[in-house]
């Protein structure tokens, strides 16, 4: 068969989900950005007069979450007014509309019932033959599979972008065992070709094969500053080009991917891995608990290590 790309439904519309819509935007692909309905009207959308049936108000995720990729630094698109090309919505109203994708990606928080239910509703409503696929960090892509369409299986498989995506090279590649191998193959070719990545094709094990040595270093990481009793900035400055890597280092890096995210795939690692001999290394040191409670998540809730906690007596006492 052959396949195109011209239109893309991206689910969640997050760190990823946002900068991953850009990221197709910035190669000519339409976009179609969703994310779920808010709870509750915000004191603010009550004062402008917003009710629970108000566009601005049901759209508030997906909008906001497009207008954090355009203010983005590193600029998420090559030029903000490509911006035009992403087209949002929520999970209620305009589900229906991914019958027009032909590449449907759930970039929904990291929580497998989670991104089941949101795969449940995308068989109801996608077009035979369309490709789906999970950005999952690390959950294995074939637990998704449970109830799911022959069409839905032959046509899954994960696609694990890195943040930034316009900038991050790689692109993993995860089929499961039902995977059509030339979908397997298109994605391998489209991301190279047209996306500018590195695709690499991996196993279906927990966190595949970047973050499970990634997520293995930086949770590693934490463990040895607690042994030498060294501070954040000092961790950093060991951590990054120093020994050539990018200038985010360790604790930097856990701002940008949000650090309830970073809690969650180190979790999963930790109960996936139970005979590993260092299992123990997955255990989420106390403050980064401390932290999530907090919603000091890093960027996205503009307080994290850089922003308030800057030195580990800091973190300690806090
Ligand atoms: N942050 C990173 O650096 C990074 C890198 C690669 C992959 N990922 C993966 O990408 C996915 C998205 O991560 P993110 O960093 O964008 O997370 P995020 O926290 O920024 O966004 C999560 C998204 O999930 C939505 N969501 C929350 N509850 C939901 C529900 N009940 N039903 C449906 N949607 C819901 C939110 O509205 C939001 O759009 C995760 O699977 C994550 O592991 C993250």
């Amino acid at each position: 068969m052959k396949r195109t790309v011209r239109k893309v439904a991206i689910l969640g519309s997050g760190v990823m989900g946002s900068r991953i819509a850009a990221h197709f935007a910035n190669n000519g692909v339409d976009v179609l950005l969703l994310d779920i309905v808010p709870k509750a009207l915000s004191d603010d959308e009550i004062k402008k007069g917003l009710t629970p049936e108000s566009p601005a108000f049901r759209n508030r995720f997906a909008k906001s979450g497009l207008e954090n990729a355009v203010k983005s630094n590193p600029a998420a698109f090559y030029r903000a007014d490509l911006a035009s090309r992403v087209k949002t919505g929520n999970f209620e109203d305009n589900f229906p509309e991914i019958k027009d994708a032909d590449w449907i990606l759930e970039a929904v928080i990291e929580n497998l019932d989670i991104k089941k239910s949101v795969f449940e509703k995308v068989d109801q409503f996608r077009k035979p033959g369309s490709i789906v696929s999970t950005n999952t960090s690390g959950i294995p892509v074939h637990f998704m599979l449970d109830g799911r369409s022959d069409d839905f299986r032959k046509n899954f498989l994960g696609t694990h972008f890195f943040n930034p995506p316009r900038y991050l090279k790689l692109l993993e590649v995860i089929p499961t065992p039902e995977t059509d191998r030339s979908v397997v193959d298109f994605i391998l070719e489209y991301g190279d070709l047209f996306l500018g990545k590195s695709t690499v094709e991996c196993k279906d094990t927990p966190d595949f094969i970047a973050n499970r040595i990634g997520v293995f270093g930086m949770m590693n990481t934490f463990k040895v500053m607690e042994q030498l009793g060294l501070s954040v900035d000092e961790v950093d400055k060991l951590t990054g080009p120093v020994v050539g890597r990018p200038k985010s280092a360790t604790f930097r890096t856990a701002d940008i991917v949000g650090l309830d995210t970073l809690v969650l795939v180190a979790s999963h690692l930790y109960e996936a891995l139970p005979s590993d001999e260092k299992r123990e290394v997955f255990k989420i040191p106390a403050y980064l608990t401390k932290m999530v409670e907090n919603k000091w998540l890093g960027d996205k809730t503009k307080q994290g290590f850089f922003k308030k906690l800057k030195k580990r007596t800091d973190l300690q006492t806090s």
